[in-house]
């Protein structure tokens, strides 16, 4: 029982409780071992919730499983840097990585399993099958990213039938993964409810990602231009303007002041088809994606 169950007033309940609590979250690596520890839960009745994640864990991803806590009985959380969904001349090899420090995080927030395959496990010898979502995963990151959608999607039906979640929850930090995981999950029938929670930010505004270890504290300053550039956009449609060339180069101006920054792409698209638009008139989903000092960095904003 968790201790919120348990209720820290009730009489008998003291800290060392807790404490012996919080050391009780199982790893497992094997997934015939977790589709059986899930499957016998589910027996039981519990609901499961699912965090996927690559590790290199941050407020963003804490903030989910926190989440995935007041929304189920059993909070599986998993960790794969999923080699897939990256490119040849992309930083699998130097994803960051901090197993240690993501386990004491995951502890702490009363995960209850956390799901750490390895590569062999996941995409053993003979490994032929892959997912993939049509349309949606060309354009955007998918147009800088040809192969990484196909990676992401086979990964997340993978985990989904290990997990088995009755819910499982994803950031609007990557606003397509969220929508071309949403198109999976209708388009196959998956018997999961997905949730897409809020972006979370530093206090400049930059969005939290894994991948801003790689930057130092003048580096983090200048990633801000990012959130300052769609902030500016927020800022033109909520004045009343409309046309897309000039929100995106409003954009294009507040990040291109910034030393070492290299746009990718700005873009103005539909919320739900991820149409490309040229005049504001509803919803619109706003997205960058930049690289500092080599580093790709995106973020977005629905207005
Ligand atoms: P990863 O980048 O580790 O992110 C795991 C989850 O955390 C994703 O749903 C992502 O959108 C969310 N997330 C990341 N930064 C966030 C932030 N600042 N605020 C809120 N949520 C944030 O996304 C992946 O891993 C992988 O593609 C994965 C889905 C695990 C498949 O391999």
């Amino acid at each position: 029982m968790k201790p919120t169950e348990i209720g820290s007033r009730q009489a008998g309940y003291d800290r060392r409780d807790f404490q012996s609590y919080q050391k009780n979250m199982k790893t497992i690596s094997k997934t015939a071992k977790m589709q059986s520890t899930v499957l016998d839960a589910k027996r039981r009745g519990r609901m499961i919730a699912f965090v996927p994640t690559m590790g290199a864990l941050h407020e963003g991803h804490l903030s989910l499983v926190r989440k995935a806590n007041k929304l189920a009985d059993i909070v599986v959380v998993s960790i794969f840097v999923n080699p897939t969904q990256f490119g040849q001349s992309e930083d699998l090899s130097k994803y960051p990585q901090s197993l240690d420090e993501d386990k004491r995080c995951l502890r702490k927030l009363d995960v209850d399993y956390l799901f750490l395959p390895d590569e062999a496990e996941m995409y053993p010898d003979g490994y032929v099958t892959y997912v993939e979502a049509g349309k949606i995963t060309s354009i955007l990151e998918g147009a800088s990213r040809p192969t990484h959608f196909r990676g992401v999607t086979t990964i997340v039906a993978k985990l989904f039938n290990i997990v088995q979640p009755d819910v499982a929850l994803f950031g609007q930090k990557d606003a397509q993964q969220a929508l071309v995981l949403r198109r999976m999950v209708k388009d196959l029938n998956i018997p999961v409810k997905l949730i897409v929670a809020p972006t979370v930010r530093e206090k400049s505004g930059l969005a939290m990602s894994s991948r801003n270890r790689y930057f130092d504290g003048e580096q983090l300053n200048r990633a801000a231009c990012i959130f300052q550039g769609l902030k500016e956009a927020r800022k033109l449609i909520r004045s009343g303007e409309a046309d897309c060339g000039k929100i995106v180069a409003a954009i294009r101006k507040k990040i291109r002041q910034t030393k070492g920054t290299e746009i990718d792409y700005i873009s103005i698209n539909d919320t739900e088809t991820l149409d490309p638009i040229k005049r504001v008139s509803g919803k619109v989903l706003i997205s960058v994606a930049v690289r500092l000092d080599g580093v790709r960095l995106i973020d977005n904003i629905i207005v």
